[in-house]
């Protein structure tokens, strides 16, 4: 879900039973060039050899568009709502109006930011590459940027569905305005954002086609999260846990950093087109 860390559907894993791999042999610090540019290489030619490449992707990936993370996006007017009041189908229920408006507002900076050079290194990999790419975030900004294939695990802001009957519609990006509650073109109820909120399962067809993606994937590239929130980190936790070589790219550690096979500590804007540069 977007809202808050689940420990739903079951599919969260115990690390200590996850059966990680011990340690890679080489830890490199990266905080130097020349460590950073090793680590570099050898992601490469983990990344040159694989057919079929898996990326899973967080917050960070959008953090240099201006897009604030759920929590980081309760700022200035926003403060005084806890996560509940705004990402619950009973905040909607009570206030439509203010749901929308947090909404529109988030809609309206995700439009302004834009695609970033990680993104963008991702759609021009899928051209080299069999892409798939699974993404806790709701921002669209990877189909913006040209890619096809992206299972959205948390929904997506830009994509509008009746909260009372099967009509849906996927709003473009240009048209981020307004801040009133949408009526339901076919039986007038209110329309909702198609996220998912807190309490609401994980579309079962995003998770599907991560499992299956995952179980044939050669390379899997971890970007820009934290994997802390369940059930999305069930799928870091399944790639570290298999023989599949993975990727990390995030400025900070993670609970799996020392368990990945490369490790590029850097921004997503830097390392993403660092990585697919090694390819042509
Ligand atoms: N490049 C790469 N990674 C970055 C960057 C960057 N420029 N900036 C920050 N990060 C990393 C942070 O170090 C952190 O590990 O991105 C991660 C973001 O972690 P979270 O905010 O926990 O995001 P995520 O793992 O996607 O899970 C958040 O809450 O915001 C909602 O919809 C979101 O449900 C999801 C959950």
């Amino acid at each position: 879900m977007e809202a808050a860390p689940s420990q739903e559907h079951g599919r969260q894993h115990d690390r200590r039973q996850a059966g990680w791999r011990p340690l890679h042999d080489q830890v490199l610090d990266v905080s130097d060039d020349d460590d950073y540019n090793l680590a570099l290489d050898q992601a490469g030619e983990a990344l040159s050899c694989a057919g079929r490449v898996v990326v899973l992707s967080g917050a960070g990936i959008s953090a240099e568009s201006g897009v604030p993370t759920f929590r980081e996006a309760q700022t200035g007017l926003w403060a005084r709502f806890s996560p509940a009041d705004l990402a619950s189908p009973e905040a909607f229920a009570k206030d439509p109006e203010r749901i929308w408006a947090w909404y529109h507002w988030r809609r309206t900076l995700i439009a302004r930011g834009g695609p970033n050079a990680g993104h963008h290194a991702l759609a021009q990999l899928a051209e080299i590459k069999s892409l798939q790419t699974i993404t806790q975030n709701v921002d669209g900004l990877h189909q913006a940027a040209g890619s096809r294939r992206v299972a959205e695990l948390h929904g997506n802001i830009w994509r509008e569905r009746c909260s009372e009957c099967d009509h849906a519609r996927l709003v473009p990006m240009a048209e981020a305005q307004g801040d009133a509650p949408v009526r339901c073109r076919d039986c007038g109820a209110m329309m909702r954002p198609a996220i998912v909120w807190f309490g609401e399962m994980l579309p079962q067809t995003a998770l599907v086609a991560a499992d299956a993606a995952l179980a044939e994937a050669d390379c899997v590239i971890v970007v820009g999260t934290s994997n802390q929130v369940y059930p999305a980190a069930a799928l870091v936790d399944t790639a570290v846990a298999g023989a599949t070589p993975v990727i990390e790219i995030n400025p900070q550690e993670t609970p799996v950093s020392q368990h990945v096979d490369h490790r590029l500590a850097a921004s997503a804007s830097r390392a993403l087109p660092d990585l697919v540069a090694r390819l042509s």
